[in-house]
């Protein structure tokens, strides 16, 4: 009994996160003043330079090469990759992300591809893509096996998976799950945005990947640039309504480093 809780008689390990607040009927992505904006601020700065790095070092040219990227929501890593010169394509399971996704590439000048559904079941033929990227999802997805089989089958051999993803730690637990959500001090998350079962470890990831025909080349930590104290302090400054998500964004910036406890991002190869 003790691995079912009294909120739902679903198993834990069966529950999944809460993906409704990506309906929202307004623009949550490219607006600064909303949290998913940070993943423009805070996260796609570590991210985006090392998926660069990594492409470029490709020994073929990433110039209109085709990427899908799954779970893309507004489009703010999509569009990132568009800038590196690829052909995207985006899909995701909110119809009112990809609405948001499709306005702003429109209004910027960008050409994307986008496409509402979900990464259990992805509407392309085998070996579509040059590369698939799928960042900030695996761990709020239904089925990561079924999501990372997909993502192989619409790999070209050779191709590239990029990803990053939440490690399941203490750390993990306590920031994402505790202060970002259930500690309504500091909380600027839903309850149940994320759960702690769903984080992955980078060992798993790698196991998963190699059952999916998919070799993990690296991985590297996206590490927080703040110390615990300082972040508790901006975050109330949000909660007690002296800030909005644009104040954080500037100070909450990840980095790429060598620790994995929060968060990680990496690569792996079509075999
Ligand atoms: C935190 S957002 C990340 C958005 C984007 N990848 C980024 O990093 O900027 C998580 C996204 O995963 C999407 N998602 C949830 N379940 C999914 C599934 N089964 N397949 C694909 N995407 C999913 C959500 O709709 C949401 O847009």
């Amino acid at each position: 009994m003790s691995q079912f809780t009294t909120s739902s008689l679903r198993p834990v390990s069966e529950q999944v996160t809460d993906n409704t607040v990506y309906d929202a009927d307004h623009d949550i992505w490219w607006n600064p003043d909303e949290l998913f904006f940070m993943l423009k601020t805070s996260v796609n700065p570590a991210r985006v330079s090392y998926f660069e790095r990594v492409v470029r070092a490709q020994p073929s040219n990433v110039l209109n090469r085709t990427i899908l990227d799954v779970g893309c929501g507004g489009g703010i890593l999509a569009e990132a990759f568009a800038g590196m010169g690829m052909n995207v394509t985006g899909i995701d399971p909110s119809a009112s992300a990809i609405e948001t996704g499709r306005r702003h590439a429109h209004e910027a000048g960008i050409a994307i591809d986008y496409y509402v559904g979900s990464g259990e079941r992805l509407p392309f033929a085998d070996a579509s893509f040059d590369y698939v990227s799928c960042c900030d999802v695996l761990e709020h997805v239904q089925d990561i096996d079924a999501v990372l089989a997909e993502i192989s089958r619409v790999l070209k051999p050779g191709g590239l998976f990029l990803y990053d993803t939440v490690n399941r730690t203490w750390l993990s637990w306590l920031f994402l799950i505790k202060i970002a959500q259930d500690w309504k001090r500091w909380a600027f998350m839903k309850p149940n945005q994320h759960l702690y079962h769903r984080f992955i470890k980078p060992r798993e990831l790698r196991a998963k990947l190699i059952l999916n025909g998919l070799t993990n080349r690296n991985t590297r930590g996206m590490v927080a640039n703040y110390n615990i104290l300082k972040t508790l302090y901006w975050l109330r400054k949000r909660t007690a309504g002296q800030w909005t998500f644009r104040q954080l964004s500037t100070r909450m910036v990840m980095r790429e480093g060598r620790d994995t406890s929060l968060c990680y991002m990496g690569w792996a190869t079509k075999d």
